[in-house]
């Protein structure tokens, strides 16, 4: 298997094993990435009628939210690497009655499976830092797209802006060590600056490029228990590093937690804010 395959694997093999805890906990994940969609939507220009193509869509989200920005004269098509979550995509779309979105598994987000220059705008929210190559991922969104059509991508900023992140995973490489980790590895924190993400976008091809940064609500727990238990249930490299120990070790990482939280949140709930990292361009439209 070549190692962007053995990346693949990996991503479907963590993000499935969450796709139930992101049904779940759908709503709670809805407060800290609503502020990302509603920004991603302005920056690709969405407007009513847009066909839209959503890479790494999860578990629906934002495709289902754009559908209902699109309408009945619009359409997306959400693209993921797991089943699950596809699975988890299409059952949502049921129970909100949204029928104009569709989600379909795909091999490689280098195989998107979707003619040249059949959509309006392309959505990428959280999912490029996971990729094997993030530049070559967006050359097919870019391919995907009709001239002058835009694309609008998030990702994470640096780990000391995403406490959600950093406090528990600094805790787990205090008991346990942690994979190797840094820009352009993929995972939580690669390209974590706009300068990262102008950079894939313009080897990708695209013009016009914009990039910002967004502070956004990360977390907002009842206590330490709650935000540990959800962090560990929906936040993939973090769950699968978990699951890769033994029962002791994350029993102590646990305590651990529990107490370090406790001393920053004295009084009880967790509350944290995260920044995360926004791109957008467009495609270049054909000289006259
Ligand atoms: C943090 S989740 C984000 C899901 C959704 N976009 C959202 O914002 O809620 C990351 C998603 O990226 C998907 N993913 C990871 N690598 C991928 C790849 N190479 N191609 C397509 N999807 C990928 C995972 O399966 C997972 O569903």
């Amino acid at each position: 298997m070549s190692d962007p395959e053995r990346v693949r694997q990996r991503q479907r093999t963590e993000w499935s094993a969450v796709a139930p805890g992101w049904q779940r906990f759908r709503e709670k994940l809805g407060a800290p990435t609503g502020r990302i969609t509603e920004r991603m939507v302005e920056l690709a220009g969405i407007r009513p009628g847009f066909r839209v193509l959503d890479l790494a869509c999860g578990a629906g989200d934002p495709a289902l939210t754009i559908a209902q920005i699109v309408g009945s004269g619009g359409y997306v098509l959400g693209l993921d690497l797991s089943q699950e979550m596809v699975r988890a995509a299409r059952a949502e779309a049921r129970r909100q009655n949204i029928t104009n979105a569709g989600f379909r598994a795909i091999r490689s987000e280098l195989e998107p499976g979707v003619p040249a220059g059949s959509f309006d705008a392309a959505t990428c929210r959280l999912g490029l830092m996971f990729m094997p190559d993030p530049a070559a991922a967006l050359r097919e969104l870019h391919r995907a797209l009709r001239p002058g059509a835009r694309v609008a991508v998030s990702t994470w900023g640096r780990p000391e802006r995403n406490p959600n992140f950093s406090i528990p995973l600094e805790i787990i490489g205090r008991h346990a060590g942690l994979p190797p980790q840094g820009p352009m590895t993929p995972g939580l924190f690669a390209l974590p600056t706009p300068e990262h993400l102008e950079a894939v976008l313009r080897a990708a091809g695209f013009e016009e490029v914009e990039v910002e940064v967004l502070r956004t609500p990360a977390v907002r727990a009842r206590d330490a228990e709650t935000f540990w238990r959800g962090v560990s249930t929906v936040a993939a490299p973090i769950a699968s590093i978990l699951d890769s120990l033994t029962g002791e070790q994350r029993r102590r990482i646990r305590e651990d937690a529990l107490a370090t939280l406790g001393e920053i949140f004295p009084d009880g709930p967790v509350e944290l804010e995260g920044e995360a990292v926004l791109g957008a361009g467009r495609r270049r439209a054909p000289a006259l």
